[in-house]
């Protein structure tokens, strides 16, 4: 543990931490995943569930694991260590194992937006969307997709390898309004489309008979999607924190990086489903290629959409770059921290493993989905939640503390934090985790082992 004496780095600037976090947050969860799963959980009654999470769950959730992380100074497994003793040192492996499984497919996924990026260039881009559908799928699986899953893995390695982290802080500067602004305009262009107004009324009214019948479904998904799309539950954000000084006021900061992070999937949302609904096509049915598909067909009716097109998808490609580096920055802290590895070795070592481990997932969408289900409705929430119990009950008054340095005295607001996390976030998460276990095992037999059978 050769760390604890020697200086720890921190960030640089006073705004570099609030960069890094946000460009960790904003990736392909949110342009990517989200309007996925909307569309596979019934719209408007996710988005609801969504946002309650977001706002009730995982803005405590985000406080829990800066003040975790900045009280320790130490990465995910070294901080449980320190927090916690006997069996919940072990909860940092928890982590640790979480990223892993998540970058090996979030690599796949980076490919596919380099593909499209480069399929804009090429003019390829299919105004039909039944077309769309069936170009993504012949290139998201397959031997190019794993090549551009290799392709960006050495990227995100080499940047971690070399440490040049801050060149990406500023990329995120930025990055993040450039996809507002091409977002924003998509989102104007879609409002024109036919079938917008169904489309709002399915992405923004909650349909309370869906939510009825469908709660065991929606529910896990949204708080996975939470926690993912904010990257909590692994120990990213603790790691973050582990850098900063102390006069940081962290709920105001956490309040910003939300605010991004749910702004750009919320206009996601916004341009996916009126493109989906004015071809007719229902808005579950592309699955994972639900943005590729809708965006393809979007550019490809534009003047030009094949350069909006390019534009767009490199920029989703660099923020998903951003997001993996936080990823694998926290696997290589843990090596380099507690094992002594040094920070060269230990990245080109994790990125081949995560190479590996990820083929599977660039040769058949059910098994990107058994990973990322694995990895959505267990690891995270499960981490999300055992980090909760650990500074929730037993660590509560350090935390208060911590949360004070850079705010000043709470008050009641400290008492008001530590038992929301103490009840509603750990309730809620334990309900997300057992109903995310249930659907695991239906997705298991239903979907997974008829694909094994079929092999
Ligand atoms: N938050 C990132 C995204 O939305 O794309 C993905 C991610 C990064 C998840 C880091 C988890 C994590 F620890």
């Amino acid at each position: 543990m050769s760390s604890v004496d020697s200086p720890r780095e921190s960030w640089a600037t006073r705004l570099g931490f609030i960069f890094a976090a946000v460009g960790s947050a904003v990736g392909l969860g949110n342009v990517w995943r989200f309007p996925f799963q909307v569309g596979q959980e019934g719209g408007g009654a996710f988005l609801l569930i969504y946002l309650l999470f977001i706002v009730l769950v995982g803005f405590p959730a985000m406080l829990v694991e800066f003040v975790a992380g900045r009280y320790t100074e130490r990465n995910p497994v070294g901080a449980l260590k320190q927090l916690g003793t006997g069996l919940w040192e072990y909860v940092g492996w928890i982590f640790v194992v979480t990223g892993f499984v998540i970058l090996s497919y979030y690599s796949v996924v980076a490919g596919w937006t380099i593909r499209y990026a480069v399929l804009g260039l090429q003019d390829g881009y299919l105004a039909d969307v039944e077309a769309a559908e069936a170009q993504f799928v012949s290139l998201a699986v397959g031997l190019e997709a794993i090549l551009l899953h290799a392709l960006f893995m050495a990227v995100v390695v080499t940047v971690v390898a070399f440490g040049v982290e801050r060149g990406i802080e500023l990329a995120v500067k930025v990055l993040v309004p450039a996809i507002i602004v091409i977002a924003v305009g998509m989102a104007i262009y879609a409002f024109t489309l036919e079938g917008a107004g169904e489309a709002y009324t399915y992405y923004l009214a909650p349909d309370l008979e869906v939510l009825a019948d469908d709660w065991r479904s929606i529910v896990p998904a949204a708080a996975g999607q939470a926690f993912f799309t904010l990257s909590l539950g692994m120990g990213v954000m603790l790691t973050y924190a582990s850098y900063l000084q102390e006069d940081r006021n962290l709920a105001t900061d956490s309040a910003i990086i939300i605010g991004f992070d749910t702004a750009i999937a919320f206009i996601v949302g916004l341009i996916v489903f009126p493109v989906l609904f004015t071809a007719g096509v229902d808005p579950a049915a592309p699955g994972p290629g639900a943005i590729f598909v809708s965006l393809a067909a979007a550019f490809g009716d534009l003047t030009l959409g094949w350069l909006v097109g390019a534009v767009f998808f490199a920029t989703v490609a660099v923020a998903a770059l951003s997001s993996a580096i936080s990823l694998l920055e926290v696997l290589v802290s843990y090596l380099i921290d507690e094992r002594g590895i040094g920070r060269v070795p230990a990245t080109v070592a994790l990125g081949g493993g995560l190479f590996v481990l990820g083929i599977p997932s660039a040769l058949d969408l059910v098994l990107l989905d058994l990973f990322d289900g694995f990895a959505d409705q267990i690891l995270l929430v499960l981490g999300g939640l055992l980090l909760s119990v650990l500074v929730g009950w037993r660590r509560s008054d350090l935390a208060i503390t911590e949360l004070e340095l850079g705010i000043g005295d709470l008050g009641p607001y400290g008492d008001a934090w530590i038992w929301a996390v103490r009840i509603p976030v750990i309730a809620a998460l334990l309900v997300a985790l057992t109903l995310g276990i249930l659907g695991y095992i239906e997705f298991l037999q239903d979907d997974f082992w008829p694909w094994v059978q079929e092999l």
